[in-house]
């Protein structure tokens, strides 16, 4: 597979901030690449940089064999882009926020209204073509911002928290309308807090915290660093914590990660027996525990065993994930 985009140590910095630290990366043509981390990872920044939107401190910046500093207008006719926010002129029916997208793109005559009338219908907002897009659900405002940022027909498409305020069933259509768009051979790059998302659509993924890549690869192989076999899983008040933890080590030989009240560990092989060992000690030992159970490892295992705390936990609070490495 050819290399669409590489980021070689970049660093960005806002004054004494680093807010991107030295990030590698290499994307394949065709693939979906996810950007998983929590508020204030560095997501935002680095994807501006790939836009050629900020400039990074240092490091660089080549897609398609273009570097970012010196032929920016050449990369932004290959890239199309929707922002984290809203960005459709409320005021404008759709029709005309597709047109005056177009215009930018220097699209026009016939052709313009071609594109138009394909956006519309790949939007489902044929119907809704002459009303304001200030009267749409967010659903619909998404919806519409995807066909645009795709109208000059871009090879790459970077999707910043593209269904971040979405409910589950928006969502879901907007990643089957992702992943039906790179079946086509777009390259889609996408930052996501969401596990599941990053899980359920990409093909490789760069985990990234405090502006560090903490981990990369596809889905299974990060899964794979947690271990191969079933999560067992304790939730327990903070101050019986530690004394669950020690009673894992020395009656189980079961070394635990911990994230604030909970408590992860790998059992390799016969789970639901040492499940129910385990339950039986901590029910002699007179220890109480919210929750126990067993799952296969998730992406959020991935992210307590590399960081001490869990990506929902740190959504939103970046003070509290760095109290609790
Ligand atoms: N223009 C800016 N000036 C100063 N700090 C910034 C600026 N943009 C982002 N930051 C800081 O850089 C860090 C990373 O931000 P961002 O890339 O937006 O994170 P994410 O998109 O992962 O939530 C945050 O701590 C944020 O406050
Ligand atoms: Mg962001």
């Amino acid at each position: 597979m050819s290399e669409m985009i590489k980021l070689d140590k970049v660093v960005i910095r806002f004054g004494d901030f680093v807010a991107v630290d030295g990030i590698n990366m290499s994307i394949n043509n065709g693939e979906i690449y996810g950007i998983l981390g929590p508020n204030g990872a560095g997501k935002t920044t680095t994807i501006n940089a790939i836009l050629g939107l900020i400039t990074q401190n240092s490091g660089k910046i080549v897609i398609n064999g273009l570097d970012t500093r010196h032929d920016i207008d050449r990369i932004k006719m290959l890239i199309g882009f929707m922002t984290q926010e809203t960005v459709v002129d409320q005021d404008l029916t759709a029709r005309e926020n597709l047109e005056i997208t177009g215009r930018l793109y220097h699209i026009g005559g016939d052709e313009l209204d071609r594109e138009i009338d394909e956006a519309l219908d790949e939007a489902d907002l044929q119907k809704f073509r002459d009303v304001k897009a200030g009267t749409f659900s967010g659903g619909m405002q998404r919806r519409l911002n995807l066909v645009r940022s795709m109208m000059h027909n871009p090879r790459i498409l970077i999707l910043d928290e593209p269904t971040t305020g979405l409910d589950v069933q928006n969502r879901v259509s907007m990643w089957k309308r992702i992943k039906d768009l790179n079946k086509n051979g777009l390259t889609v790059i996408l930052t996501t807090q969401y596990l599941e998302e990053a899980d359920a659509l990409c093909d490789r993924i760069s985990i990234i915290d405090h502006g560090k890549i903490i981990a990369q690869g596809t889905p299974a192989e990060l899964k794979r660093l947690v271990g191969s076999g079933d999560v067992l899983e304790i939730s327990a008040r903070i101050e019986y914590v530690e004394k669950i933890q020690k009673m894992l080590k020395s009656k189980f030989k079961l070394d635990s990660e911990n994230a604030s009240d909970k408590i992860t560990c790998v059992i390799e092989k016969n789970a639901s027996a040492t499940l129910s060992k385990i339950a039986a000690e901590l029910d002699k030992e007179k220890i109480p525990v919210n929750s126990i159970g067993l799952h296969l490892p998730t992406l959020d295992d991935v992210f307590i065993k590399l960081t001490g705390a869990t990506l929902r936990d740190s959504l939103g609070d970046n003070a509290k994930s760095m109290r609790m490495r």
